[in-house]
């Protein structure tokens, strides 16, 4: 089938969409109900109206633009992703898979094609774990893995909840209702960049995941004994920052232990207290991240991490406390959406491979209520999370197609 993507239009949008962001461009940081966030959602349910998709939103902000099919009561084809942004990133990840969903569905609408099932493009609220540290609140809620009273309770680092912060946002509704029935969906599909550099390397045009790396994060609390810089003497010292030091390297450590390159940990919040270049360190929160394609070997690192700081508290005379705020199974593909993304690279002439995705994504919670599959677009240098993030136009065009060739496929 011949699907005119529209690239000019679509570049265009995402130029726009990455101009609501409290960072200069190149970075964008687009935080989870902020007026960046806001506007952003303002401009995308635009578009989506504009394509004449039927929008709705849920009581934490899931977004969804249904195209009804010819025989509307059935399950849906699903696609989508999520727009915000961690802090000082790119314009790629997740804003490819909700601006290419749409150019997706308006190019089958431009080709005449007409869908026997509705397809849905859906905006997930909060991929990135960044306001309220746990990552995919949406899709968690939608999936029913998220109780929603504990949801309600998150709490940023401003002390609001996300029961407050929704409510201010004009999110009302009841988080009871988000989750969504098992058959709501008979398959979801997430395009988006592949944020590594394997199909850039190897000049594949897009990569077909098989499976979806096992996350996991924690918080690690440290008190330690502050005091003045000068007069409290060394061996006097019980420095939280410096067991913090000793703690990040135990987490290294730990994920190198392994012996295997698919486990990894990253610990990317380090917040020291109170923070004055004259003052010994008493308190310090880390917040880190580990994660392996086998949840097992992923759970054995974390006790490890475990292990580390019950040691270096022990010998440190500190007091170290760990909360694990979440270790999610990995997620397979659906073998029938794989073959189906398979044939629709054949007939769109280009090239793909399987992959496991390391990056985790909403499909990851999707997986639990509905077949999913994910389609990765190459990045340049596999960078992500970066303001330096690219995508080439003629990448994101094959990706597009092949996910409207697939959605028609599976919608028919
Ligand atoms: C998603 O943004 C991830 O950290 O994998
Ligand atoms: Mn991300
Ligand atoms: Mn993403």
């Amino acid at each position: 089938m011949d699907i005119p993507i529209n690239l000019h239009r679509m570049t265009g949008e995402l130029d726009q969409l990455a101009t609501f962001s409290e960072t200069k461009p190149p970075g964008v940081t687009r935080i989870i109900f902020t007026p960046g966030d806001l506007r952003a959602r303002e401009f995308l349910k635009g578009k989506f109206r504009e394509a004449g998709l039927d929008v709705r939103e849920d009581a934490v902000g899931n977004t969804f633009a249904r195209w009804h099919g010819a025989e509307p009561d059935l399950p849906a084809i699903g696609t989508g992703s999520h727009a915000d942004a961690i802090p000082n990133s790119g314009r790629f990840d997740g804003t490819v898979g909700v601006l290419g969903g749409l150019e997706a569905i308006r190019a089958l609408q431009r080709a005449g094609y007409r869908p026997r099932k509705p397809i849905e493009l859906l905006l997930f609220t909060s991929e990135e774990p960044t306001r309220f540290g746990l990552g995919c609140l949406g899709s968690r809620l939608l999936a029913g893995v998220l109780a929603p009273e504990h949801a309600a309770m998150l709490c940023d680092s401003g002390g609001s909840t996300l029961e407050e912060v929704r409510s201010a946002a004009g999110f009302y509704g009841q988080l009871d209702e988000v989750k969504l029935p098992q058959a709501y969906y008979e398959a979801f599909i997430e395009l988006h960049i592949e944020q590594g550099p394997t199909l850039e390397r190897e000049g594949t045009a897009l990569g077909i995941v098989t499976d979806i790396a096992a996350p996991a994060s924690m918080r690690i609390i440290i008190e330690g004994e502050g005091g003045h810089a000068g007069a409290v003497l060394m061996p006097q010292r019980k420095d939280a920052l410096t067991a913090a030091a000793e703690l990040i390297l135990s987490v290294e450590t730990a994920a190198m232990s392994t012996g295997v390159i698919d486990t990894v940990a990253t610990t990317g919040i380090c917040e020291v207290f109170p923070g004055a270049v004259n003052s010994v360190p008493s308190r310090v929160k880390l917040e880190l991240d580990v994660r392996d394609v086998e949840g097992q070997r992923r759970n054995v690192v974390l006790g490890l991490i475990q292990q580390a700081s019950e040691t270096i508290a022990k010998k440190r005379g500190v007091s170290v406390r760990s909360e694990l705020l979440n270790a999610d199974p990995p997620a397979s593909c659906a073998p029938f959406i794989i073959e189906a993304l398979v044939q629709s690279c054949a007939e769109q002439a280009c090239t793909q491979k399987q992959m496991i995705s390391r990056a985790y994504h909403d499909s990851l919670f999707m997986a639990r209520i509905a077949p999913v599959g994910m389609l990765f677009i190459p990045c340049r240098g596999g960078v992500s999370h970066r303001p330096d993030e690219y995508a080439s136009p003629e990448n994101i065009a094959d990706g597009t197609r092949v996910l409207a060739q697939t959605l028609a496929r599976l919608a028919a």
